[in-house]
């Protein structure tokens, strides 16, 4: 038996922690003979609920769940951690200024990469799903500059994962059959769901829908489909959000089939004219535990305005946190 993964979870008895815990610890992101030892991490005031969350998980009797750690100290959360899952974040409470959700998010990601860089295995995996995801991990990741920087990633699969699904249900063609779609930017509604060389059973994408669709159905759905979620549900997304996270890790630890790609939040080195540092959303490859970001796609003027306008609002959102950075 392989000996047990660390893995912290934060907010892990919120809507996405209350789905992502169970299927980590029944082997599905890292597989059925990985053991795990699952680190949560909550606000005081939560800790009850994580009690509860606590007890749950150990009904399941898991085979690959080795131990839980429950606790409201983020060092004890990210001792010797593995992998770092941020999910806990501030909501927006009723009359509250996105720039006041940033910066009460802002503190939380700074007191955490802190923690991470005094106690996480030192070459921790860290993905930031609390929102604004892309933000959020550059503040935890400045605040640790002990790790490995290109290991603080964010979350766009969901978007991605959602691209696969609109194109899927137009083309009456599975998931599956679907290769190298991308997310560019920010996990916000500014993102670039782009099917510029995406391949639907090999033929590409483009030339099988009307580019009226793409342009005026396809990627607006994409872009707002978190909000329609909210509107029918009256919450918004977990399950696939934790699905989602679930995939980010999975692919990173385990790599991308040969032939396609997935789209990660991570910090640009520069590529396709972003500028070195920023976490934005690129088509990467993953292969032995670490991710590629895919070279040499042609950018048509469509796709130029639409990568840089979601680099723009990443800027904004830097400079609202600059003295945490
Ligand atoms: P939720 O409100 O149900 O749960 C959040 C949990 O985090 C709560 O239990 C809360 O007590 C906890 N929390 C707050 N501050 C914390 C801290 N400092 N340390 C540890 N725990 C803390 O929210 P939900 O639905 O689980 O969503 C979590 C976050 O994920 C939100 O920011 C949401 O906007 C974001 N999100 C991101 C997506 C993405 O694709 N990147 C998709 C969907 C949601």
């Amino acid at each position: 038996m392989k000996s047990p993964v660390n893995v912290a979870i934060t907010g892990a008895a919120g809507q996405i922690g209350y789905a992502l815990a169970f299927r980590i610890a029944s082997g599905q992101m890292l597989g059925a003979d990985q053991p795990v030892n699952l680190h949560l991490l909550e606000i005081t005031p939560a800790l009850g609920a994580l009690q509860g969350v606590l007890m749950e998980l150990n009904d399941c009797a898991f085979p690959t769940l080795n131990k839980i750690v429950a606790t409201d100290d983020a060092k004890i959360a990210f001792k010797d951690c593995h992998a770092a899952l941020l999910v806990g974040a501030r909501p927006r409470g009723p009359g509250m200024e996105r720039k006041d959700l940033l910066l009460a998010n802002a503190q939380i990601f700074s007191v955490q990469g802190k923690a991470l860089d005094e106690v996480a295995d030192r070459n921790v995996r860290v993905l930031v799903v609390g929102n604004p995801a892309n933000t959020n991990s550059l503040i935890a990741q400045r605040n640790a500059p002990n790790l490995n920087p290109r290991n603080f990633t964010a979350m766009v699969r969901l978007d991605h994962n959602r691209a696969l699904a609109q194109l899927a249900e137009k083309t009456a063609v599975h998931s599956t059959r679907i290769r190298k779609t991308t997310i560019w930017g920010n996990h916000s509604s500014t993102q670039y769901p782009d099917l510029h060389h995406t391949l639907v059973d090999g033929k590409p994408a483009l030339s099988l829908v009307e580019q009226s669709w793409y342009a005026d159905t396809f990627i607006p759905v994409v872009q707002q489909r978190g909000a329609a979620i909210i509107k029918a549900r009256g919450q918004s997304s977990a399950a696939s959000a934790a699905s989602a996270a679930i995939d980010h890790v999975r692919d990173w630890v385990n790599g991308t089939p040969e032939g396609d790609w997935v789209s990660m939040g991570v910090p640009s080195d520069g590529s396709y004219g972003i500028p070195e540092g920023v976490i934005y959303g690129y088509p990467v490859t993953c292969k032995n535990g670490d991710y590629q970001i895919v070279q040499g796609l042609d950018l048509n003027e469509f796709s130029r305005q639409r990568l840089d306008a979601t680099h723009k609002e990443l800027l904004e959102e830097r400079d609202g946190v600059k003295d945490l950075i």
